[in-house]
């Protein structure tokens, strides 16, 4: 019997007792269970297959996956853009008489109004009452692509990424009657005075 620990060792295991004790303590040489030793030699496997396939073979790393799958996002992104992103005349004209002006406020109440201010009278965005345009020429037409796409550069977000088409169209039916308002306090003229405005 050990003297410290108080166990036996058996019979059957003399011979895998190791020759040695520490602090009275002795050591019997079991072998490591086979479950651990398999996944030992998996995992040695796993290795080899991972190097060979991705340091000699060149499988394809995570960076090139995801260009991959940018490409296809992009793709549809663009497909989106030429089925939705062009203005509809005959699309706007039936938002406007289904209350587009009226939906289209509320909208911009809730979308617009950190940066454009209450009523467009521009902020960190230019004033949307006045006749000058930085991108557009304030009519339904040229308004649209620039909600639609936004201008990313410049702090203007893309809209087509959160908002509906037809919320496009009533943002931009609201914009139409903010143009040319001159509500007071409004940020100072930016972009080209547009002189035959579309008033719709
Ligand atoms: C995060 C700030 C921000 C928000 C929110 C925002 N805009 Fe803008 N918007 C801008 C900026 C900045 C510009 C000017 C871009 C430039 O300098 O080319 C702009 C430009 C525009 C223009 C063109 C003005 C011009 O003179 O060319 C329109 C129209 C417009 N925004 C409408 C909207 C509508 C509608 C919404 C809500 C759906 C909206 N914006 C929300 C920042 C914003």
């Amino acid at each position: 019997m050990n003297d410290k620990t108080g166990l036996h060792i058996k019979e059957d295991e003399k011979h895998i007792l190791l020759d040695h004790a520490y602090d009275g303590i002795q050591e019997l040489n079991n072998p490591l269970p086979s479950w651990w030793k398999l996944t030992f030699y998996l995992g040695i496997i796993f290795g080899i297959i991972y190097i060979i396939l991705y340091l000699v073979m060149g499988a394809p790393s995570l960076r090139d996956e995801f260009k991959k799958e940018w490409t296809v996002i992009e793709s549809i992104q663009e497909k989106f853009k030429k089925e939705h992103g062009a203005f509809d005349e005959v699309k706007f004209l039936a938002i406007l008489k289904d209350d587009g002006v009226k939906k289209g406020q509320i909208v911009f109440e809730t979308n617009c109004v950190p940066c454009h201010k209450e009523k467009g009278i521009g902020d960190i965005g230019p004033n949307l009452t006045d006749e000058y345009w930085i991108n557009s020429k304030g009519t339904p037409a040229t308004n649209f692509p620039v909600v639609f796409n936004g201008v990313p550069d410049k702090g203007m977000p893309t809209w087509s990424q959160t908002l509906s088409n037809d919320e496009i169209y009533q943002a931009v039916a609201y914009v139409q009657t903010l143009h040319n308002t001159h509500q007071p306090g409004g940020k100072a003229p930016q972009g080209n005075k547009v002189e035959d405005e579309v008033k719709q």
